[in-house]
C-alpha cells in the first residue's frame, strides 16, 4: 500500500493545477487544414496508454487536487471503447472530481450523447468552423457537416450544455462569424472564437489563415453591443467572454497570439502516450508512461513525476505568427495534446 500524496500540484509561479486535459488518441476522422496535414502519420497503437492506464493517470491527478478533466484528442470518440473511460471517471464525480467533459468534432456525437450524459458529462465543447457544407469540406477536408449538426442536436437533446469552438480563419470563415454566432445563440449555445496557433506542419501557411481576434471583435461591434462578463468560474479556460445585447448569448475570445493569458494558467495536458506537457506553447514535457509501466510502485512513481513536471512548468508560451512561410513555432500538432 502506498499513501496517496495530498500535496496540491503547485508550480514555481504559485499557480495551482486543478484542470487536466487528457488526450486519448492522436487520430481524427477529419483533417482540418489548420490542424493536420492530409497525410498524417499517426502513432503506433502500442505506444498508446491503455484505457486502464489513462484511468490510473487521471485518478493520480484527482488525488492531487485536479477538479476538472477534459477528455480530448485528436478526436476522442474515435478511440475504441472510450465510453468505458468516461463511465469509470464519471464515478469519481463528487469525490474530488467536479467536472468531466470532452472536446469533440461531433461527427460521432449523435451515437454517444446519451451514454456520455449517463456517465455524468454535462457540458461538451464542439469544434465547428462553418455552417456551410462546401466550406466545411474545404476546411475539414471531409464532407461531414450534417453528421456534426446531428451530433450537436443529440447533445442538446441529452441535456448537455454545448459550447461551440470556432477557429477564426482569414479566408475561410471570417466573413461568416456573425452568422455562426447568431446561429449558436438561437440554438442556446455559447461560442468561443480561437486564433489559429502555429502548431505542427499542415501543408498550409498559417500566415494566410491567421486573423487577429481584435479585428474580428471590432467588426462584430459595428452591428452588435458586446458587454464584458465577469469571470465567475475558476475552472473556466482562457476565453474572455462578452454578452451580446442583441442576441442575448455569449461569445468568448481565445487570443493566444494577441493577448497572452498565461498568468492564470491552471492546467496541464497529458498525451495519449503518457507525456505530460506543462504548457501548450512549449516543448518541455515529462514521460509518465515509463514510471507507470516499469515502477514497482506506480502510484508513488507517478506522484514523483508529477512533482518534477510541476517544478518545470514554464511561465508562459511564446508562439507567434510573424511572416509568410515561416515554420510553426512548435513541430507537434494540436492533435497530440488536444486544444
Ligand atoms: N490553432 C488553433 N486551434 C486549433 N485547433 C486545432 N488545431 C489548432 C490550431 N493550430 C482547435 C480545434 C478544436 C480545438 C481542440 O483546437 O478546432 O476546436
Ligand atoms: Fe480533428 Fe479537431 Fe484537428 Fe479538425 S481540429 S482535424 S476535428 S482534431
Amino acid at each position: 500500500m502506498t499513501s496517496p500524496s495530498p500535496t496540491p500540484l503547485r508550480d514555481t509561479f504559485g499557480r495551482q493545477v486543478t484542470y487536466l486535459r487528457l488526450s486519448v488518441t492522436d487520430r481524427c476522422d477529419l483533417r482540418c487544414t489548420y490542424c493536420m496535414a492530409e497525410a498524417m502519420t499517426f502513432l503506433p497503437r502500442k505506444d498508446l496508454l491503455t484505457l486502464e492506464e489513462l484511468e490510473f493517470v487521471a485518478k493520480a491527478f484527482i488525488r492531487r487536487g485536479v477538479r476538472k478533466i477534459r477528455i480530448t484528442g485528436g478526436e476522442p470518440l474515435v478511440r475504441k471503447d472510450i465510453l468505458t473511460l468516461f463511465g469509470n471517471l464519471g464515478a469519481a464525480l463528487g469525490q474530488g472530481l467536479e467536472e468531466l467533459t470532452l472536446t469533440t468534432n461531433a461527427t460521432q456525437l449523435a451515437q454517444h450523447a446519451d451514454d456520455l450524459a449517463r456517465a455524468g458529462v454535462r457540458r461538451v465543447n464542439v469544434s465547428l468552423d462553418t455552417l456551410d457544407r462546401n466550406r466545411f469540406e474545404e476546411i475539414a477536408r471531409r464532407d461531414q457537416l450534417a453528421q456534426v449538426l446531428d451530433g450537436i442536436h443529440a447533445a442538446k437533446a441529452a441535456g448537455q450544455k454545448v459550447k461551440i469552438n470556432t477557429v477564426a480563419l482569414k479566408h475561410q470563415n471570417a466573413d461568416e462569424l456573425s452568422d455562426i454566432i447568431s446561429w449558436c445563440h438561437e440554438q442556446g449555445h455559447d461560442i468561443s472564437l480561437i486564433e489559429v496557433m502555429p502548431l505542427g506542419e499542415t501543408g498550409e501557411d498559417r500566415f494566410d489563415q491567421y486573423i487577429p481576434l481584435d479585428l474580428v471583435q471590432q467588426k462584430l461591434e459595428t452591428h452588435w453591443t458586446l458587454d464584458p462578463e465577469e469571470k465567475t468560474d475558476p475552472l473556466a479556460g482562457p476565453s474572455r467572454y462578452f454578452r451580446i445585447r442583441e442576441t442575448g448569448g455569449r461569445v468568448g475570445f481565445i487570443t493566444p497570439l494577441t493577448n497572452n493569458f498565461c498568468t492564470g494558467c491552471n492546467r496541464v495536458r497529458v498525451t495519449c502516450t503518457g507525456r505530460i506537457y506543462m504548457c501548450l506553447g512549449q516543448n518541455s514535457h515529462i514521460d509518465l508512461r515509463t514510471p507507470l509501466r516499469e515502477s514497482t510502485d506506480p502510484e508513488k512513481a507517478l506522484d514523483e513525476a508529477l512533482d518534477a513536471a510541476l517544478f518545470a512548468k514554464p511561465e508562459r508560451h511564446d508562439f507567434a505568427i510573424r511572416s509568410p512561410g515561416e515554420a510553426p513555432s512548435l513541430r507537434r500538432h494540436m492533435s497530440v495534446t488536444g486544444g
